[in-house]
């Protein structure tokens, strides 16, 4: 029997997409023979309506000494985060002891800003490269993962926290519990915590299933967040939508009882319950979705292979993986994916083993089509990509039903 990891519930898988490889574990060509893949199938628990990967890698597995995503390689999302530690300094840092911590701190793309103002901080990131790369400018970081226990030490050595952030790192933690019984324990009595993740609502709207990788294990909503985190005293009293990584929902939580719910929080409640977004005929309708717009995509890429097109792939997402492998694609249909991550390049994508190359490259082969598997990114990319639209190069768009441009 399978149960919910946040509140122990039996829970079934709605869908499965069959043999995964970690999303963002690219392959040197002398690995391929001991890859890891694990059966991707998804549940929502019936109790605290959180939607979960059910068997997941180890995490050792998936954030090591060589994780290959680096959050500050794009502009608009270091913009973003600096914006957002802007805000977070004037609202909620106290003046005799300020003091900020980040789980999932990355390269260090948010918590930068703290450095360069001389605030105290702290980053928790268990990928050591990533870490390393965050020091290297000046931000402070603790090579770990955070749980109670990591919690208990930075109280003891540093002291209680006024700001607690978390951005696209919720989603990648198996033990949930033990990550917000720390927070509870981290914040001071009147500090906050800020989280940022792809929500639900954006992926069930836009069929973006490729949200869905061993990395990202849950897809929070305002309901399912807030049932998870209240089993452990802290309540979530604001939201705030962006549209980054394909649509997001920034939360602000406090201990319970220590803040006045906003107008716009109760808004998304309700938003969410006319999407059904706790309710299983939805989950079911998301599903066939999935297979509709994974026969679509296959389809166009047989149609264009007839025709004679070349086609690549631009930006070798995680979140490329599972449409990758879900819709049984390989070098034959998709020749190459560029990427600008130098760690990345020069590997094969995890699974059907499509090489990864430079933007370079990607400009020299000048493919007629390119799925834009970074298509939150698109905005960023076709004002830079200017050259490739003027040559007729087309963007397919992998999710939304399939979309060209
Ligand atoms: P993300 O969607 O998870 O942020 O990942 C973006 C990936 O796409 C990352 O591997 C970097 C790559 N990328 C490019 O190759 N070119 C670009 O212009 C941008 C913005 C991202
Ligand atoms: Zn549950």
């Amino acid at each position: 029997m399978t149960t919910c990891r946040i509140c122990a519930t039996s829970i079934a898988p709605f869908i499965d997409f069959g043999e995964m490889p970690i999303g963002n574990a690219f392959v040197a060509r002398a690995d391929f023979d001991t890859e890891y893949f694990y059966r991707m199938r998804v549940a929502v628990c019936g109790t605290c309506a959180t939607l979960q990967v059910i068997d997941v890698p180890d995490p050792d597995r998936m954030f090591h000494d060589h994780y290959a995503y680096f959050a500050s390689t794009s502009a608009f999302m270091s913009r973003h985060f600096q914006e957002l530690a802007k805000d977070l300094e004037g609202r909620y840092l106290s003046k005799e002891s300020p003091f900020v911590v980040e789980i999932g701190s990355n390269d260090g793309i948010t918590l930068q800003y703290f450095a360069n103002a001389g605030i105290p901080h702290l980053g928790v990131d268990p990928s050591s490269n990533v870490a390393a790369a965050a020091r290297a400018k000046g931000v402070k970081t603790l090579i770990d993962f955070f749980n109670e226990r990591t919690a208990q030490r930075i109280v003891d050595e540093h002291g209680k926290a006024d700001v607690l952030i978390a951005t696209n790192t919720m989603h990648h933690i198996e033990d949930i519990n033990s990550v917000a019984a720390g927070a509870a324990t981290l914040l001071k009595p009147s500090g906050i915590m800020v989280q940022e993740d792809p929500y639900l609502g954006d992926m069930i709207e836009k069929t973006a299933y490729d949200q869905l990788y061993a990395e990202h294990m849950y897809i929070w909503s305002v309901n399912s967040l807030g049932n998870a985190f209240g089993r452990h005293g802290l309540e979530i009293f604001d939201v705030e939508k962006n549209d980054f990584h394909g649509g997001c929902m920034r939360y602000f939580l406090c201990h319970a009882g220590t803040c006045a719910p906003t107008r716009r929080l109760e808004a998304q409640r309700e938003k969410e319950k006319k999407l059904g977004l706790a309710e299983p005929k939805t989950y079911e309708t998301f599903r066939r979705a999935c297979e509709t717009s994974r026969e679509r995509l296959v389809e166009l890429l047989r149609r264009l292979k007839r025709d004679g097109k070349r086609v690549a792939g631009y930006g070798a997402t995680a979140k490329s993986a599972t449409i990758i492998n879900y819709c049984g694609l390989g070098p034959d249909d998709i020749k190459f994916i560029s990427d600008t991550t130098p760690i990345k390049q020069g590997k094969f994508s995890p699974g059907a083993h499509i090489p990864v190359v430079t933007p370079d490259q990607f400009h020299e082969e000048h493919p007629d089509y390119a799925v834009l598997f970074a298509w939150n990114h698109l905005a960023e990319i076709d004002a830079k990509e200017q050259a490739f639209r003027r040559n007729g190069g087309k963007w397919i768009i992998p999710v939304r039903m399939v979309e060209v441009l």
